[in-house]
């Protein structure tokens, strides 16, 4: 169900019981729904043990509502969970400042990934591709045994692929292409390259070493575009110097991890929030990043006639609306329901988003004032928890450590000693 709007004045000046009633509003949560959200420990023992092994609590991270997102003309409000400060308002700031000019517009592909089979001891690799490919059909359909689903859709197993490697000429890589429409796509790619893995054995005799996905994707890509007015970000000097980061992290690799890094701050965090694999997202990306051989920015910016910033970004996600564990936690329900996205395309397209958003918010930035003024600023709360302050006095150690331009532990310490001895 899209939401109405997803600007949400005022939402962070808002209590946090006033911020569910919100949600509750704008993304029909039911009664127990809400209760779910109030209640801190959704995830109970009996679940935990079941979901993970040596089971013995749950880590709490704090999870928040980015606001202002506009895909396609549609609106959604992102949850996010991430330990670090200020992501959730830069998100919700670039998408703020993309939504002047329509928001973003963004195109995911088909879930096209590839299982790979490493295949050895073999006399010779030729022989034993043409050995394959004479049973191709055979393959494809045993593969497609394990995913009625996939099957029915028209989905499952697609093509084989091969590939040699240098380390060794005996050596056959067979690339399984599946189309795992709405699933992330590791649990039914494994299990089918296992499946078929004994038949190829048998056909070639050869033997089967590795049966596993890889977490590459290069055909399950998204490209998202947005255009951010050069007045809502402090005119043509500002965008100069915003030029000059964003080219940098195209050539430079020091710079492009750090870039990527804050792309990934993004989309991880909305990852974790609705339960997806984000290791998986952060292996997929960053190794698509170098898949030209130099590893480089997955956006990149131009100004348009109007000097007004042009920002894309191109990168490979694999994510699931089917299966997972976003289904076993009830909170991870809870917040794909509040982001709303109908398919795995949907939710890839607007993760596309949240990472050109955060990415953009975080070089327009560091291309003005610099990130630390506003992270410290917010990093100093945490400061003030870690010396012991509560209640009121974690907002006063906080702003009296602002405005003594000193922001560490000790001074954090010392502010609350002081605080507690004038009373
Ligand atoms: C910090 O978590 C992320 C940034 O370093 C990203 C960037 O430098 O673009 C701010």
């Amino acid at each position: 169900m899209p939401v109405k709007n997803s600007e949400l004045k005022g939402f962070y000046k808002k209590s946090t019981d006033e911020r569910i009633e919100t949600l509750k509003e704008y993304c029909q949560l039911a009664e127990d729904e809400v209760s779910t959200l109030k209640d801190l420990g959704s995830l109970n023992q009996v679940l935990g043990e079941k979901l993970v092994e040596n089971y013995v609590t749950n880590m709490e991270i704090p999870m928040g509502i980015a606001t202002n997102f506009r895909v396609n003309g549609r609106d959604y409000l992102i949850p996010m969970a991430i330990e670090e400060p200020s992501v959730i308002a830069a998100c919700s700031n670039g998408a703020r400042i993309a939504r002047i000019s329509g928001g973003f517009k963004a195109h995911a592909t088909e879930s096209i990934m590839y299982g790979q089979i490493q295949l050895v001891n073999l006399g010779d690799v030729n022989k034993a591709i043409t050995e394959i490919l004479l049973e191709k059909e055979n393959i494809l359909k045993m593969a497609n045994e394990m995913s009625k689903t996939l099957s029915k859709l028209g989905k499952g197993a697609k093509d084989l692929f091969f590939h040699t490697v240098k380390y060794d000429e005996h050596v056959l890589i067979i690339h399984l292409e599946v189309d795992a429409g709405d699933a992330m796509g590791a649990n039914i790619i494994n299990s089918m390259a296992e499946k078929v893995s004994p038949f190829i054995e048998t056909i070639t005799g050869g033997t089967v070493v590795l049966k596993i996905l890889s977490n590459l994707t290069p055909l399950r890509v998204v490209r998202a575009q947005a255009t951010f007015p050069k007045e809502s970000i402090g005119g043509d000097a500002v965008v100069d110097r915003f030029m000059h980061a964003a080219k940098l992290a195209e050539e430079d690799i020091f710079r492009a991890a750090t870039h990527n890094k804050g792309i990934m701050n993004g989309i991880d965090a909305v990852l974790l929030a609705t339960m997806n694999d984000w290791r998986q997202a952060e292996a997929n990306a960053h190794a698509y990043a170098a898949i030209n051989g130099n590893y480089g920015s997955l956006t990149h910016y131009s100004k348009d006639k109007n000097g007004d910033i042009v920002g894309s970004i191109e990168i490979t996600l694999s994510v699931g609306t089917v299966g997972g564990s976003s289904a076993s936690n009830p909170k991870a329900k809870i917040c794909q329901k509040i982001l709303g996205a109908r398919d795995a395309k949907e939710l890839e397209e607007v993760l596309a988003c949240v990472g050109l958003s955060q990415n953009f918010a975080a070089v327009r930035a560091l291309s003005d004032e610099g990130i630390q003024k506003g992270h410290m600023a917010l990093h100093s709360r945490n400061l003030a928890i870690a010396v012991g302050a509560t209640g009121n006095d974690i907002e006063k150690v906080s702003e009296l450590m602002v405005r003594s331009g000193t922001i560490n532990m000790t001074k954090a310490r010392e502010i609350l000693e002081e605080l507690k001895k004038g009373r």
